[in-house]
């Protein structure tokens, strides 16, 4: 198959390249195409053989859910069955954005887009394009973000590119996306919310809107918990956007952190090996050797999120055989920066 790129910077709803997007879905092909937090791979939730493919290209688990992106609170109504009163709340206070509900599922949606599973995750996304691709094509579109299974998730055309062209019908490129991590998801089906991924909208956020809400224990870091549970959110049990060379966060005081990267960087190029590091624009001066890559600047987190993937990807591209990161528990996003990043690293940490 021959992957066409389009541009897609043109956000009207009538512009050629959404145009041409639209019409493959409607025949029940694949269009990646870009949100607010990450490109989706989109295909018709509504066809189980559209969902099929998006597994097939993707090379993921078919029991991995995908999420449901709409247009309208009509279309999260015209699928869900039970919907609970905290989904219209959730939906006027942060949709279109970075928020997955997920609730009960009606027979609009077969079980090959929910993996089986009788509830379905659904998202308004805020990007023009996936709006203008949902509202021009009438269709509700399964999209699972745009990396091939177990790479980082894709922030640029480039990225979907690298991993899907010739697997795909579209790629539309709409530059780079705004936050780059995948939207927070919240449980609707329990008795209490429950975040199972966390991302840009955070706990507080949340909670000023429903009251109490729960983050699944399993993906809690440091909780005694966390051992042996089993996260809801299928997605969060698999090992996830895993670079390739091997990536070790060290927590600590700053400079305690910059000696001890500096200390293990020498011992490993002197073994022969390459070593990337991730630096933020206040410490890249202060490591000595190794590839060193400013993901964002510590007075704004939201940068750091931005990079995160890009920058895995690059040491990639690098062929880095160690990588050491930095810690980025910052207030607002940290936790979901943190969630992602420990994820690569396997969960290596050095206290340092
Ligand atoms: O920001 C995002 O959410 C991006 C963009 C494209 O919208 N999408 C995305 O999709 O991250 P994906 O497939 O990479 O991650 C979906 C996550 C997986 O962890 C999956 O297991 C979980 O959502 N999920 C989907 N449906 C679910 C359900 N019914 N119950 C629990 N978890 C579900
Ligand atoms: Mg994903």
């Amino acid at each position: 198959m021959i992957t066409k790129i389009l541009k897609a910077d043109e956000i009207d709803v009538n512009s050629t390249s959404i145009n041409e997007a639209a019409e493959v879905l409607k025949r029940g092909g694949l269009v990646a195409f870009p949100t607010e937090t990450v490109y989706g791979l989109g295909g018709d939730a509504t066809d189980p053989d559209a969902s099929k493919k998006i597994y097939a290209a993707k090379g993921r688990p078919s029991d991995n859910p995908l999420i449901v992106h709409i247009a309208d609170f009509s279309q999260l109504k015209a699928i869900a069955s039970n919907l609970p009163d905290t989904a219209k709340k959730l939906a006027d206070a942060f949709w279109p954005g970075p928020l997955t509900m997920v609730v009960n599922k009606n027979e609009v949606v077969p079980y090959e887009t929910t993996g089986g599973l009788d509830t379905v995750a659904v998202r308004m996304p805020s990007h023009p394009v996936a709006l203008a691709l949902i509202k021009k094509s009438n269709v509700m579109i399964a999209a699972p973000s745009a990396n091939t299974s177990g790479r980082p998730s894709p922030t640029k055309a480039e990225h979907v590119a690298e991993d899907l062209n010739g697997k795909i019908d579209i790629i539309l490129d709409g530059g780079p996306v705004e936050i780059g991590l995948e939207s927070t998801i919240i449980d609707l089906t329990e008795d209490i919310p429950m975040i199972l991924r966390p991302g840009y909208i955070n706990k507080q956020m949340l909670e000023s809107v429903v009251g109490q809400v729960r983050i699944d224990p399993a993906i809690v870091v440091d909780s005694d918990t966390t051992v042996g549970a089993k996260p809801k959110a299928p997605g969060m049990r698999y090992k996830h956007y895993a670079p390739k060379g091997e990536l070790t966060v060290v927590k600590g005081g700053q400079d305690k952190v910059i000696e001890v990267i500096n200390q293990l960087t020498a011992e490993h190029l002197a073994d022969g090996k390459r070593v990337g590091i991730i630096a933020t624009s206040q410490t890249k001066d202060l490591y000595l050797k190794g590839e060193v890559l400013v993901i964002g600047d510590r007075d704004n987190e939201e940068s750091i999120a931005h990079n995160l993937y890009d920058i895995l990807r690059r040491f990639d591209y690098l062929g880095v055989d160690y990588i050491f990161s930095e810690c980025f528990d910052t207030p607002s996003i940290g936790q979901a920066i943190m969630n992602r990043l420990l994820k690569a690293a396997g969960q290596k940490v050095i206290e340092v």
